[in-house]
């Protein structure tokens, strides 16, 4: 069952998605899958661990190719676009483990997102005389911890990590923001406060939000459209509106689940 859901498809789509799959061993991670996504779109990519959710955001975001299949962001083939300066200003990602540099100060790692319109001059440049921050310290402002900008990254906890992640990416910028599991490792009620921060950003400039998202509470709230893996393949692709308890029960249900491998990302 592979509905497709959301308003508006076709012209005009970010993401036109066609039958990537990807296998690691002889095993599709991803088996055959075709999505289409609209601008200012909210998707919740659900399923087991080891289902492909990460393998698909990955995909989306160019850091792995597919073995087959072609992906299309606004209307270009995502292997001419990147990894590069156009990719960077389109898509923004945050990895299920994000990847600060710890050693570096929080306001470092925040400017880091824009290193991907600057020279490589400006680059180096920034690593003693920090560029444009005033926009960074802006962005620590608008996620709630501007008073760490000078602490060691490594120092601060895992939410303030996440923070910095957020921060990062509102400094880039991006049409498109991919995130895996943005706020697994936080407590409930901070989860909850950054998974609205997120979606708050995607709403107020119309960026379309694409997450790897374990908790189906955060997905029913702060997502419009969800897309549920099970083995690699799509089970279904809704507005979130439409999933049952039922759908669910056999997204999660352990019987006919291929084995989890431990070594996994
Ligand atoms: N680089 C890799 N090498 C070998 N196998 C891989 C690799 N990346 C992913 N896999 C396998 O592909 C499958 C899908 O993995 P993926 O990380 O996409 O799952 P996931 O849904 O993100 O899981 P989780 O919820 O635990 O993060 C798993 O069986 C995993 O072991
Ligand atoms: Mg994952």
């Amino acid at each position: 069952m592979a509905t497709q859901a959301g308003a508006n498809r076709g012209e005009g789509a970010v993401y036109e998605v066609h039958q990537i799959a990807k296998s690691y061993n002889g095993r599709y991670a991803l088996a055959p899958t075709s999505i289409e996504i609209s601008p200012g779109e909210k998707i919740a990519i659900v399923g087991p661990s080891g289902s492909g959710k990460t393998t698909l955001l990955h995909i989306l975001s160019g850091v792995t190719k597919p073995d087959s299949g072609d992906v299309k962001l606004n209307g270009s083939s995502l292997s001419d676009l990147g990894p590069g300066r156009k990719l960077s200003k389109l898509v923004g990602v945050i990895h299920q483990q994000y990847d600060l540099v710890p050693q570096l100060s929080v306001l470092h790692n925040v400017l880091a997102g824009r290193l991907g319109q600057w020279s490589t001059l400006r680059s180096l440049v920034s690593l003693v005389w920090p560029q444009e921050r005033d926009a960074a310290i802006q962005a620590l402002e608008r996620v709630g911890i501007a008073e760490k900008s000078g602490e060691r990254t490594s120092h601060l906890s895992g939410g303030e990590q996440q923070r910095v992640a957020i921060a990062r990416l509102l400094l880039q910028d991006p049409e498109i923001i991919v995130a895996d599991e943005p706020v697994s490792s936080l407590d409930p009620a901070r989860a909850d406060d950054l998974m609205g921060m997120l979606a708050g950003i995607a709403d107020d400039s119309g960026k379309t939000l694409i997450a790897g998202m374990h908790s189906m509470e955060l997905a029913r709230t702060y997502f419009d459209r969800i897309i549920g893996l099970r083995n690699g393949e799509s089970q279904f692709d809704l507005p979130i509106d439409w999933l049952t308890e039922v759908m669910l029960e056999e997204l999660y249900e352990l019987e006919g689940l291929q084995d989890e491998t431990i070594d996994r990302q």
